[in-house]
């Protein structure tokens, strides 16, 4: 039978419920969230459920890793569905902070990340997200000191970034990577695709399209420019502005110069009309 999680507003709240768990020497996974649960969201609890006794997921759209021109006012925000699914997967606690909770009066540290968060992808569109991300993931890890976090490749990116900070200060805990989840079509499951219109959805496929045609390139040991070039060429006829169309060492981030210099993931970040689409492949 599911039961309500426990909902937790503020920080005594959360560490009152915390401390039941450990008291019963419970290990602990973190799902870090901005709401708006899709089935990728779901697959990221169930991995949590096979890794910790309990699951807390966080639930906070977080103000300082979008810029001001970017969709913080109009991110989705689906509380009640959010529930729903979070009971039907019987989690225990949702930690759901305001932003005053998070950012009190006078706040004045931000996390400044380097390494992953400098590869010249989403940091060369995007320069104040992953200042942003680090902080309020930071304060998700000391706030709720989890042994594991469970984050989605498909910000594959951002993976890497919190998978350096937790590690470079020694916050305790397992960052561990989970698969991305895609429609029947191959889009990659995104709380952004609901900005997708019609005709937009229609051609989104072309992302993952591109990168299994690049990949297959690789694998059959093409040129790496060329194989970048010709991903990049069949979004943008589909009617994308293509941000990048990388092939990365996938564990730097690093650029390559041959498709031998393994393992490799394909990065992609494309725009059709107002929704900017980012996506992965490991090759
Ligand atoms: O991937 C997300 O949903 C967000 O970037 C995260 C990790 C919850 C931080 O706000």
């Amino acid at each position: 039978m599911p039961s309500s999680p426990v909902i937790a507003r503020t920080i005594p709240a959360l560490r009152r419920a915390l401390d039941g768990f450990r008291a019963k020497k419970s290990t602990i996974a973190l799902v870090p969230t901005m709401g708006a649960l899709h089935d990728g969201h779901v697959s990221l609890v169930r991995q949590a459920k096979r890794h910790a006794r309990r699951v807390v997921v966080s639930i906070f759209v977080n103000p300082t890793q979008f810029a001001p021109s970017e969709d913080f006012g109009s991110y989705p925000r689906t509380w009640k569905a959010d529930i729903a699914r979070l009971k039907a997967e019987n989690i225990d606690l949702v930690w759901h902070p305001d932003v005053k909770t998070m950012y009190p009066e006078g706040f004045a540290t931000r996390i400044l990340t380097e390494g992953p968060a400098t590869a010249g992808l989403e940091d060369r569109f995007r320069p104040h997200f992953f200042g942003g991300v680090a902080t309020v993931v930071g304060k998700l890890f000391t706030q709720c000191r989890p042994d594991f976090a469970i984050f989605g490749e498909k910000d594959f990116q951002q993976l890497r970034v919190v998978t350096r900070m937790a590690s470079d200060l020694d916050l305790g805990v397992k960052v561990i990577g989970s698969r991305t989840v895609r429609e029947r079509d191959g889009l990659a499951m995104s709380s952004r695709n609901v900005y997708l219109l019609v005709e937009e959805r229609i051609a989104a496929p072309v992302l993952f399209q591109a990168m299994k045609q690049c990949a297959q390139r690789l694998r059959a040991g093409d040129d790496v420019q060329a194989a970048m070039a010709g991903g990049a060429a069949m979004i943008s006829n589909a009617g994308f502005a293509v941000d990048y169309f990388e092939v990365r060492h996938a564990e730097t981030l690093a650029p390559v110069a041959s498709s031998a210099e393994r393992p490799l993931r394909i990065l992609v970040a494309a725009r059709i009309g107002k929704t900017r689409l980012i996506d992965n492949l490991a090759v």
